[in-house]
């Protein structure tokens, strides 16, 4: 493509689009336009970019004519219906949603892991369950150290990886509580201020929920590899933004925790934040509105011959979202893969 992009960001309103039109923006994205798709709800309204209103439009089959990528975060219903439609129309589509990340023929991408992954690609491009994003970024290059044999993680997720909703939602039920009025759960199936919540996504057959079970899928096929076994207990805390993991890793060769953070200190997306006696670790407070992924608290796991216990953090909203799905568009741009 010898022009620069048409980019036509779907989900616009949403948490994650609006973010994505800031990040758009702040990385100064290659594009010649970007045009604002959302539901008809919010068909008419306007959103920012570069310090100018576009008009919303309502998503429809037409949407993506001379459009040549498409950033989709408007739920897995909806990519599944149009993003089949935008690559029909000859665009290339990069999804936040759940809909395509395990079809064989769609590269499941975070750029500082696999971005090998995007060669060949169909025109659809699924970008990773948040949690998993921030995960991999890590575990690669310990994996690359020590090759990984397991990893047991749980997860405090923040209340923005469910949409702006449930963002209102939690702020709405901290004033009603402090005001000594009812609350009525709507996004969540209970209060959500003040709870942690062991639910997140639906229940499994195999009493695993469906986010705990895209942490086991997704890291696999991230990472090129079945050997990695993997085990998850997903929570949703009342924070509004950043996503924190308690990780425990088994590898087959031995790291110690100062090699860890070595190796760490010099990976691609990490920053090493580990000084216990500073009272330095990472914190959902200090990596909201960062790009890097943090990690600290790395530890030996002294059950074990070879095992380590790291906290890891990110703002879910950016790396989890908006960032990463930027950063594999910038990678389609750099590779001249923007083409179906
Ligand atoms: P709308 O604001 O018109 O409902 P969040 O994850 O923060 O809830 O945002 C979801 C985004 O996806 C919003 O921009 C929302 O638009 C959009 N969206 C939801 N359903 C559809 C749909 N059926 N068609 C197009 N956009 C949709």
């Amino acid at each position: 493509m010898s022009d620069n992009p048409v980019v036509a960001v779907v989900g616009a309103t949403g948490a994650v689009g609006r973010e994505m039109l800031k990040t758009l923006e702040q990385r100064n994205f290659p594009a010649r336009q970007v045009i604002a798709l959302a539901s008809a709800r919010s068909a008419g309204s306007k959103v920012l970019f570069k310090d100018q209103e576009i008009t919303v439009d309502e998503l429809g089959k037409d949407s993506f004519k001379g459009v040549d990528l498409a950033i989709f975060s408007a739920g897995g219903a909806t990519s599944e219906k149009f993003a089949p439609i935008a690559v029909e129309s000859g665009c290339v589509v990069v999804d936040n949603s759940n809909a395509w990340r395990m079809d064989k023929n769609v590269p499941l991408v975070v750029p500082e892991v696999n971005p090998e992954a995007l060669d060949g690609h169909r025109g659809i491009i699924a970008n990773p369950n948040c949690s998993t994003i921030q995960m991999v970024v890590v575990l690669k290059p310990l994996h690359d150290a020590g090759t990984i044999k397991r990893v047991i993680v749980s997860t405090y997720q923040a209340v923005s990886g469910s949409g702006q909703k449930a963002v209102d939602e939690l702020e709405t039920q901290v004033r009603n509580l402090f005001s000594m009025k009812e609350i009525e759960p709507k996004v969540y199936p209970y209060q959500i201020a003040f709870n942690c919540l062991p639910h997140i996504d639906v229940f499994l057959e195999n009493d695993y929920t469906m986010e705990e079970m895209k942490m086991v899928n997704e890291t696999k096929k991230i990472m090129g590899s079945d050997q990695v076994r993997v085990t998850a207990t997903t929570v949703r805390v009342p924070v509004f933004y950043g996503h924190c993991e308690s990780v425990n890793i088994e590898t087959e060769k031995k790291i110690t925790p100062q090699e860890a953070r070595a190796i760490l200190s010099q990976a691609p997306g990490i920053t090493v934040l580990d000084n216990p006696a500073e009272k330095i670790y990472p914190m959902p407070l200090f990596a909201a509105g960062e790009d890097d992924t943090f990690v600290g608290r790395i530890r030996e796991d002294e059950t074990i011959a070879n095992g380590l216990n790291l906290w890891i953090v990110a703002d879910n909203i950016r790396k989890g979202a908006a960032l990463n799905t930027v950063q594999i568009s910038e990678l389609l741009v750099q590779k001249n893969l923007l083409r179906v």
